[in-house]
């Protein structure tokens, strides 16, 4: 098994992370053009977590996302259903909570999380929606969830690139850099399947979300989405 189908069987989402996880991290740098480290600065704001609150950061993976919370004294649980990706994460950051975990059946109780974030993570997931349902489940009334995604850039000739570069550059880039080039493949076609902004937003609130909106980033190849859990009592 090399990549996943546009099935999203679970266990062939996990195998291909499991072996894509020794290189992940420096291939996104390389893939995303060093984007990534700009796009994670503005998830970590929208959570806008503080020492002493719980953040959930679901398909963590190799925990990358995670790390900027625990670097601010952050309770964070970094959960994925790679153990591959869990593995080098934990080897190379012993201090943040691992746990294995699937997003659509979280190993954690009601309201427990002061935020939920997923990073990246969601459009892998095999029935999304229910990911956003346990996400709202497990995080306290009032707290948020913020969403990193591919998405549709919205300027037409961006867009145009953009897909040229998704499906002409990206496998031969990956070809030379990969552990396992086909999961780069895997990549290109699950953005390309991946429902625009709007239909994201729509997602969220069809799950029980409030106060849905989102931000693009790089002219829409990443969105990010807000939302907030209903029943908090608004600060006086
Ligand atoms: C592209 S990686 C993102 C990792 C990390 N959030 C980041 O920003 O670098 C996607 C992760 O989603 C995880 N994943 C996919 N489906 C999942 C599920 N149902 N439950 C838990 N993790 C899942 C994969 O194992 C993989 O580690």
């Amino acid at each position: 098994m090399n990549r996943a189908s546009l099935e999203k069987r679970p266990d062939e989402v996990a195998a291909m992370f499991d072996d894509v996880a020794p290189k992940y991290d420096v291939v996104n740098d390389v893939l995303s053009l060093g984007q990534t480290r700009r796009w994670r600065r503005i998830v970590v704001d929208a959570v806008g977590a503080v020492p002493g609150q719980r953040v959930l950061d679901l398909a963590a993976g190799t925990g990358t996302s995670s790390e900027p919370y625990a670097d601010a004294g952050i309770d964070v649980v970094a959960c994925d259903f790679s153990l591959g990706m869990l593995k080098v994460g934990k080897r190379r950051r012993p201090d943040i909570d691992f746990v294995a975990g699937d997003a659509t059946n979280l190993p954690f109780e009601d309201n427990s999380f002061d935020a939920s974030t997923i990073s990246f993570g969601l459009r892998n997931v095999n029935e999304p929606k229910k990911a956003l349902a346990e996400m709202l489940r497990v995080t306290k009334p009032g707290g948020r969830l913020v969403i990193a995604e591919f998405s549709s850039p919205v300027v037409p000739v961006w867009r145009t690139m953009y897909t040229e570069y998704l499906m002409r550059a990206l496998p031969p880039i990956a070809r030379k850099v990969a552990s396992n080039p086909d999961a780069y493949v895997y990549l290109a076609e699950s953005i390309r399947a991946w429902p625009n902004q709007d239909g994201l937003a729509a997602w969220i609130a069809e799950t029980g979300w409030e106060d849905v909106a989102y931000r693009n980033l790089t002219g829409g190849i990443v969105a990010v989405h807000r939302a907030v859990k209903p029943g908090g009592h608004p600060a006086k």
